[in-house]
């Protein structure tokens, strides 16, 4: 299989190809033509476009640049975007042409992120860097994960594998398994919580504008009619367990259960919960009056995984809704918790 990094900058796309077959992983929309026409210039048929996680510092697929790919957008079952249209999981092995890819779950980063491995080589996103390793200070993330997932699934890949990873500050391409194991200083003779305060004491900044791009990615559109909350509104929106949100609505004074997802998702095979009203995140600003009723009982929002219910809480917030609340997970918790579900 080819292995070949596209944009030459620090955030880096991959083009995996294995005869005419090709996946593009990682892609920058902004540079979606030079990526058609380097498919079209070679001949390739784009089986799938993959991203490792959702992305904080650029912008992925919205629906016109599924268009422009023609290709399923395909990511970790996770992973809040409406647009996928195949969610991955752990274990899964993907097919390019005779090459085989496997799918480890490699959360930390986020809560999605996956490393795809193939022979001698894997791509590792931003669970692992050359010298370094993702942030974990985004919301969904989890220090403590990602040090089980670095020393637990990919150092115990060959020591000869190669290393790609999906960013690299310093103008480094490639590194090996083996040299991360025995000199990547974030890990080396690392205990897991002494790994867990080094990246709780990082201090990068937390712009706001990363955060925008995170929504965007999330949500799957643009930021039309409504304006995104910024990350201490979501922050400051309380989740609730799926049993505690059950609790609830057996209750004498149930709440108004919002579904911020797709019509499709509403009756996809999540399912959604019985009595839930559907407003999409992009016509949830449109539909506030309808919801007016609302601004002094409880609101529950509910999404896929958590990630754009609370973006949603954050803005019913905003518009005055006094006791709004978020299904921490998501319907994938819901499910998870065996609570019955409508389709
Ligand atoms: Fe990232």
């Amino acid at each position: 299989m080819d292995i070949e990094e596209l944009n030459d900058t620090n955030c880096k796309t991959y083009l995996l190809a294995h005869g005419h077959d090709a996946i593009l992983v990682d892609p920058v929309r902004e540079r979606l033509d030079t990526y058609r026409r380097l498919l079209d210039q070679r001949g390739l048929q784009l089986a799938m476009v993959l991203e490792t996680h959702t992305h904080a510092d650029h912008l992925m697929l919205n629906r016109d640049a599924k268009e422009i790919l023609r290709a399923p957008f395909v990511m970790h079952t996770e992973s809040p975007s409406p647009l996928i249209d195949r969610h991955l999981q752990d274990g899964d092995v993907l097919e390019l042409g005779s090459a085989r890819i496997e799918v480890l779950h490699t959360p930390g980063h986020t809560p999605d992120s996956l490393c795809l491995v193939m022979p001698g080589a894997v791509l590792t996103g931003d669970t692992l860097h050359i010298g370094g390793s993702g942030r974990c200070d985004f919301p969904g993330g989890d220090a403590g994960q990602q040090y089980d997932a670095v020393t637990q699934r990919l150092f115990a890949l060959p020591d000869d594998t190669v290393v790609y990873p999906g960013h690299d500050y310093k103008g480094k391409t490639t590194s090996t398994i083996g040299a991360e194991k025995h000199g990547n200083p974030r890990f080396l003779d690392k205990s897991r919580d002494e790994y867990i305060s080094l990246m709780g004491s990082l201090g990068l900044p937390f712009p706001d504008k990363i955060q925008q791009a995170l929504q965007v990615n999330q949500t799957g559109f643009e930021e039309s009619d409504v304006a995104f909350p910024g990350v201490h509104d979501i922050a400051a929106i309380e989740g609730l367990t799926a049993s505690e949100v059950a609790e609830r609505l057996s209750s004498a004074a149930p709440p108004l259960i919002v579904d911020v997802r797709e019509p499709e998702e509403f009756v996809s095979e999540l399912g959604h919960i019985e009595g839930a009203l559907l407003v999409p995140m992009d016509a949830l600003a449109r539909r506030l009056p309808k919801l007016a009723g609302y601004v002094d009982r409880e609101v529950i929002v509910v999404c896929r995984a958590g990630a754009r219910s609370a973006s949603a809480g954050a803005i019913l917030r905003r518009a005055g809704f006094r006791y709004v609340r978020s299904l921490q997970g998501g319907m994938l918790a819901w499910a998870a918790s065996t609570l019955p579900v409508m389709r």
